[in-house]
C-alpha cells in the first residue's frame, strides 16, 4: 500500500503518496520530475545521485523517500537563481569541470556541501573528500580546480 510522504524540495512543500520502497532518487526524478539528479550505479558507489538533506550531502539512491518525511532537500535545480548560476556551478563552467556531464550535478552538490565540512587546504584533501563522486571521463583535475576556486 502507498504511504504519504511530505518534504520540502528546493523551497517548495511537496506531498507524495509513495510505495514505501521508493528511494529518494526515484521520488525526485520520477514523481517530482527533477531530473537533474542522475542515477548512475543505484548502489551508492558513484555519487551521481548526490543531493542535500538538511544541508548535508547524501546518495539519494541509498535512502528511502519515506525516511525523509519532514526534511528539507536541495537538488541541483535548487542552486543558483533565475539570474545567476551558483558560484560552484559557475566555477565548474569556468574550469571545464566536466566532459560528458553525467556526473556533474552530483559533483556540484557534493562540492557545495564540502564547503561546510572539515577539509584540508590541499588539492589532495579535496580529491579525497570528493572520492565518493566518480567521473568516468576522468575530469578530476578540473573538478578539483573548480572546487578550490570557490574555497579560496
Ligand atoms: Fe547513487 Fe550511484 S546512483 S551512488
Amino acid at each position: 500500500s502507498m504511504m504519504p510522504v511530505a518534504f520540502t524540495v528546493n523551497g517548495t512543500a511537496c506531498e507524495l503518496n509513495l510505495d514505501p520502497r521508493t528511494t529518494l532518487l526515484e521520488a525526485l526524478r520520477d514523481h517530482l520530475f527533477l531530473t537533474g539528479t542522475k542515477k548512475g550505479c543505484d548502489h551508492g558507489q558513484c555519487g551521481a545521485c548526490t543531493v542535500h538533506v538538511e544541508g548535508r550531502r547524501i546518495n539519494s539512491c541509498l535512502s528511502l523517500a519515506a525516511v525523509h518525511d519532514g526534511d528539507t532537500i536541495t537538488t541541483i535545480e535548487g542552486l543558483g537563481t533565475p539570474d545567476a548560476l551558483h558560484p560552484m556551478q559557475q566555477a565548474f563552467v569556468d574550469h571545464d569541470g566536466y566532459q560528458c556531464g553525467y556526473c556533474t550535478s552530483g559533483q556540484i552538490m557534493s562540492g557545495v556541501a564540502l564547503m561546510k565540512e572539515p577539509c584540508g587546504a590541499a588539492d589532495a584533501d579535496v580529491k579525497e573528500a570528493m572520492s565518493g563522486n566518480i567521473c568516468r571521463c576522468g575530469a578530476y583535475t578540473n573538478i578539483v580546480a573548480a572546487i578550490q576556486h570557490v574555497r579560496k
